[in-house]
């Protein structure tokens, strides 16, 4: 029996899990670290503190296996668009790592729209101008750290995301590498000719020599260096979350789609080989497997979902802790009208607004905390419902069925509000670990054990949820909910 060790670097927190090459897990680890908020809208991690608490997880799952050498294959899947910049002699990091959701370039690319960016971007990315990505937050640190605009140029920095940051500390400095996933999400990366793209380097005014070498996503990365983990084990998979979720889900055919619920959500369609694009939608690389074309797809990207009930917990004292929302939603039949837009840091798909601001609306005397909990799942049913009505229009594709994954899967009430809300069947798999599944899955490609056609097989349903609700409901739901998003745009402008 072989092993496949899957690395799963979240925005929150590191997870380590060692799996069967059957797709079975045998063991995993994950430890939270520092969210850094140094200003209003920055968010920062400490590159280091990721390294450290990563290799712990590394460490204890790999010493599950009953020998090193049993270990076929190592695959990361990491938050994307997370920018470090590290020096290639030393390995030390130049700045905190600048996340994702990180506003502090706004005005930056604010004003590369005004000089008329977008359609550059949008062309050769498949992207938004937004700060969202990595190119802004590169362009940052150059010019915000002393010295490292000429360090960048005479190639002794490297920039990567998350995944090229943990490569090279895992193979002891010696590769510095990404996959083409991940570089699809750095508004750098041509992702029709799959290079680095002038243009956009010089837009950005980021150094060639910075950048890491690209490859497939079930590929050769490197080998991890005996001194740090004990062995040689050789890294062959290599995604974005997101894409991982989606290669996780078994979601191989073009029009299949996954939604991963974690403190955000993300909706992510296969497109095949062809990109697809659409007003507010992102369109992105998926994935490269060995000998075969790059597959495309589409993808809706909501901010907050989870983090709603989060803020019910943390922000208002509402509830004890996540597991108590979904009792206290299924106290009320509905909301009683009330609707809750939780654009706690702007809207994403499809109205990308970063002026936007939460609202609740439609309170009268008989509301209480019941319709509360209720109207914030339904929010995030109906941000999901946005985000795939313009990935449909986007790819003329209708959504049959939607999957799903990641922690808020456990409530089982989001999930028939999702269906109802939707008004197509919602299925949970049995592993709802899907984005670490799918790290390890690709791992397996690239590392000879598994193939397409078994992972397929590997999918099972855990619980299919079916839409209850009458369209003329839906109809009526959906209207009280856009007028209410209509209230949130741009309120803080
Ligand atoms: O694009 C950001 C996304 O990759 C973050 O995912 O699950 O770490 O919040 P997550």
């Amino acid at each position: 029996m072989s092993y496949l060790l899957s690395i799963d670097q979240g925005t929150t927190s590191s997870r380590a899990t060692l799996y069967g090459s059957d797709g079975t897990a045998v063991t995993t680890f994950s430890q939270p670290f520092t969210q850094h908020y140094p200003n209003p809208g920055w968010v920062e991690h400490d590159p280091e503190e990721i390294w450290q608490g990563q290799l712990e997880c590394i460490r204890k799952a790999l010493s599950a296996a009953p020998r090193l050498a049993a270990v076929a294959g190592i695959g990361i899947t990491n938050q994307r668009e997370t920018t470090v910049v590290w020096e290639r002699a030393t390995g030390r990091p130049l700045h905190r790592a600048i996340v994702w959701q990180d506003r502090r370039t706004a005005e930056f690319t604010e004003s590369l729209k005004r000089q008329g960016g977008e359609t550059l971007v949008r062309e050769r990315t498949g992207l938004l101008l937004d700060p969202y990505f990595s190119a802004s937050k590169i362009a940052w640190i150059l010019e915000h750290v002393d010295g490292a605009r000429g360090r960048a140029e005479r190639g002794e920095l490297c920039f990567g995301t998350i995944d090229s940051w943990l490569i090279f500390r895992l193979t002891g400095g010696k590769s510095h590498v990404t996959d083409v996933s991940n570089a699809s999400r750095t508004m750098l990366f041509n992702t029709q000719t799959l290079e680095w793209d002038e243009e956009l380097l010089r837009l950005f005014k980021v150094p060639r020599a910075m950048l890491p070498e690209v490859r497939g996503s079930a590929a050769r990365f490197g080998h991890t260096s005996p001194e740090i983990v004990g062995a040689e084990i050789p890294i062959t998979g290599v995604a974005g979350d997101q894409q991982a979720a989606l290669f996780g889900q078994g979601c191989f055919a073009p029009g299949m789609a996954k939604a991963t619920f974690g403190t955000g959500a993300f909706v992510v369609m296969n497109c095949g080989p062809c990109t697809g694009s659409g007003e507010g939608v992102l369109s992105t690389i998926a994935w490269q497997l060995p000998g075969e074309p790059v597959q495309y797809a589409l993808e809706g990207s909501i901010f907050i979902a989870g983090a709603a009930v989060q803020w019910l917990e943390e922000g208002l004292g509402m509830i004890g802790g996540p597991g108590e929302v979904e009792a206290l939603a299924r106290s009320v039949a509905d909301t009683g009208g009330v609707y809750f837009v939780p654009a706690l840091s702007g809207l994403g798909t499809p109205y990308w607004d970063p002026y936007a601001r939460g609202v609740i609306a439609g309170l009268t005397r008989g509301s209480g905390r019941g319709h509360l909990a209720r109207a914030a799942l339904e929010a995030i049913a109906f941000q999901t419902v946005d985000a795939i009505r313009a990935m449909e229009s986007a790819s003329g594709i209708d959504l049959r069925e939607l999957r799903v994954d990641g922690g808020a899967t456990r409530n089982d009430l989001l999930l028939e509000i999702q269906a109802d809300l939707l008004g197509a069947p919602v299925l949970r798999p049995s592993c709802t670990e899907s984005t670490s599944l799918g790290a390890a899955f690709l791992a397996g490609i690239g590392a000879g054990v598994l193939d397409t056609e078994r992972i397929g097989r590997l999918w099972s349903l855990d619980r299919r949820f079916d839409p209850k609700l009458t369209p003329e409901r839906r109809e009526e739901m959906c209207r009280g909910w856009k007028k209410c998003v209509q209230l949130a745009l741009g309120w803080a402008k």
